[in-house]
């Protein structure tokens, strides 16, 4: 994906973005941290709508370069830093608002959590825009997901929910907006790397074929909890 430069790569792109900080209070005096910001998509949206003190962390080399590229080319002012979430160097009780598109998904899940109560102000607020499981599915059907993504485990909204409760976060809401992953989607933004392993083209084909595969299995939860 990094390759591939796909930016807003999470359920509903960065409409559903928008959307989801609309009611939220924000303004220059903000800090917000995007965990896992990809191409910092959303992160220089969040600094170009609110002039908020945005900080975006990636683990991903490819994906900081091209974070970094598209804050030079706007002029935004916005931090980006190579780390992983599950031990990040940021100082504890910095933010306001972490947010995670899709990221706590893929990582060592209690050991993210941790780290961003750390990182989290008292009565900061994370919210988490992550894959559900509508329903358990067979354990042949939860490997193939699982090796193809390199994910420990697959979640329901409520395994979700107990897991924000067990990390010690509170005034746990959850939304959906549609309750379809496929809906609200806005068209993805594309920055190539100049060279793209041609295997790479048939991974982003299996990564299409799973998702159509089990297109009525996967939902996704937006859920937002404080500290
Ligand atoms: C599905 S992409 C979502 C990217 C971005 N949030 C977006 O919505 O476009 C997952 C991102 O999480 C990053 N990531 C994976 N493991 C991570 C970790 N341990 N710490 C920080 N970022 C991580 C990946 O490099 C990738 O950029």
């Amino acid at each position: 994906m990094s390759k591939f430069g796909i930016g807003g790569a999470h359920p509903g792109g960065i409409t559903l973005t928008k959307k989801i900080f609309e009611p939220e209070k924000i303004n220059s005096t903000t800090h917000i941290l995007d965990v896992g910001c990809g191409t910092g998509q959303t992160a220089a949206f969040l600094s170009s709508q609110y002039g908020a003190k945005v900080t975006g962390l990636d683990v991903n080399p490819i994906m900081i370069e091209k974070a970094k590229e598209r804050m030079t080319k706007h002029r935004l002012p916005v931090k980006i830093i190579q780390a992983s979430i599950e031990q990040c160097p940021l100082q504890e009780s910095s933010f306001d608002f972490i947010l995670s598109e899709s990221v706590l998904l893929f990582v060592d899940k209690p050991k993210a959590l941790r780290e961003v109560f750390r990182l989290l102000k008292i009565g900061g607020k994370l919210i988490a825009n992550e894959l559900t499981l509508r329903k358990q599915l067979p354990t042949a059907n939860q490997e193939e997901i699982k090796q193809f993504y390199g994910i420990n485990t697959l979640l329901t909204e409520k395994d979700w929910a107990e897991l924000f409760l067990q990390s010690g976060f509170k005034n746990l809401m959850i939304r959906n907006e549609t309750n379809s992953i496929n809906q609200v989607q806005s068209l993805p933004e594309i920055q190539f790397s100049d060279t793209i392993e041609p295997e790479l083209y048939g991974v982003f084909y299996q990564h299409l074929m799973i998702m159509a595969k089990y297109q009525q299995t996967f939902d996704y939860g937006i859920f937002s909890c404080t500290k």
